[in-house]
C-alpha cells in the first residue's frame, strides 16, 4: 500500500462535488485529447477507469455507443449520474470499484481511459495490466499522468502558496521512477502488454480574474488541499488558508493564463 493519501477514496469523496464544479475547466481539454487520440467510432464500448466526476465520460458519451465508468469514490459517481441525467446521456452506467481489480469480463471494451487516475494507484502494474485484460484484441487505451511540477507553471503557483503558509511544505521534485518520466511511462504500458505505445505532451492554460478567484476554486476542489486541511485543525487551517490567498493575490497577475501539462500514454491490446 502506498502512503499517499490521494490513494485512498476520502479525499475525493470530500472533494467532489468542488472538483466537478471547479476543476473541470483544467482537466476536460487533456480528456477532449485524449477521445480524439483514441479515435472512437458510433458503436464503441468504452471504459473510465477513475472516472471521477465523468470529466471524460461525459464527453465521450455522445460519440460512442456505451460508457462505462467506475471509481473508488462513490460521491463523484453520483456527480456523475446527476450530471448525466441533467445532460439526457442514457449510456453511462457507473460501477464504484478500484482500478487495481476491475469488475469487468476480459475482452469488453473497444477503448479504455484512465486520465489522472492510473498515477496514483499503489500498484500501477495491476492497473495497466487490468487495463489491458478487459480491452478486445486491437482495442486502444489512453492514460494520462502529470508531467513534473516544475514544468508546470500552475501548480508552481499553488505549492508556492502551500510553501508559504507552511514552509515545512517544498514543491515535489520530478520523481524519474514515476509516470512522470515518459520513458518509464512507456516501459510501463509496454512491459504490461501494450503495443505500439507512443506517449505525448499536452499543455492546458488556464486563467482567473484574481487570484482570490483562484484560491476560492482550489480551495473547493483541490485534493492535496483537503487532505492538508484535515491534517490541521481548525484555527491553524484558517490562519494558513488567509496565507495562501494572500499569496496568490501577491502573486498572481489577474488573467494570466498559468500552463500545467501532462503526459498521455497510448496503447493497443495486440490483434
Ligand atoms: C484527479 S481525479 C481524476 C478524475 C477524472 N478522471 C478527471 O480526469 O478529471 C482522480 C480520480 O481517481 C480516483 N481513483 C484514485 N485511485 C483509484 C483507484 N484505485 N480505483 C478507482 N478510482 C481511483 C479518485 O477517486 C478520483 O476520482
Amino acid at each position: 500500500m502506498s502512503g499517499n493519501p490521494l490513494a485512498a477514496a476520502e479525499p475525493w469523496d470530500l472533494v467532489a462535488d468542488g472538483y466537478a464544479a471547479e476543476a473541470l475547466a483544467i482537466m476536460e481539454p487533456f480528456s477532449a485529447r485524449a477521445l480524439e487520440l483514441a479515435g472512437l467510432s458510433a458503436d464503441s464500448h468504452i471504459v473510465d477507469v477513475a472516472a471521477g466526476p465523468g470529466t471524460l465520460s461525459l464527453l465521450a458519451a455522445p460519440q460512442s455507443a456505451r460508457v462505462t465508468a467506475i471509481d473508488f469514490a462513490g460521491h463523484m459517481l453520483e456527480v456523475l449520474n446527476r450530471t448525466a441525467a441533467a445532460a439526457g446521456h442514457t449510456n453511462i452506467e457507473t460501477h464504484v470499484g478500484d482500478g487495481q481489480a476491475l469488475p469487468f469480463p476480459d475482452g469488453e471494451f473497444d477503448a479504455g481511459f484512465s486520465m489522472f487516475g492510473l498515477m496514483f494507484f499503489p500498484d500501477r502494474t495491476k492497473g495497466f495490466a487490468e487495463l489491458l485484460r478487459v480491452l478486445r484484441p486491437g482495442g486502444v487505451a489512453v492514460v494520462s499522468a502529470w508531467a513534473p511540477v516544475v514544468e508546470s507553471p500552475l501548480m508552481r503557483m499553488m505549492f508556492g502558496a502551500m510553501a508559504a503558509a507552511d514552509p515545512a511544505i517544498e514543491e515535489p521534485q520530478p520523481n524519474y521512477l514515476s509516470l512522470e518520466n515518459p520513458e518509464v511511462f512507456a516501459t510501463e504500458m509496454r512491459t504490461a502488454g501494450f503495443a505500439g505505445v507512443t506517449i505525448q505532451r499536452h499543455t492546458n492554460e488556464v486563467a482567473w480574474d484574481s487570484g482570490e478567484q483562484m484560491w476560492d476554486q482550489m480551495a473547493r476542489s483541490s485534493a492535496p488541499l483537503t487532505v492538508l486541511r484535515r491534517s490541521l485543525d481548525e484555527r491553524t487551517w484558517s490562519e494558513r488558508a488567509t496565507i495562501m490567498r494572500d499569496y496568490l493575490t501577491t502573486n498572481y497577475s489577474p488573467r494570466t493564463p498559468l500552463a500545467t501539462t501532462a503526459f498521455l500514454g497510448i496503447g493497443h491490446k495486440p490483434a
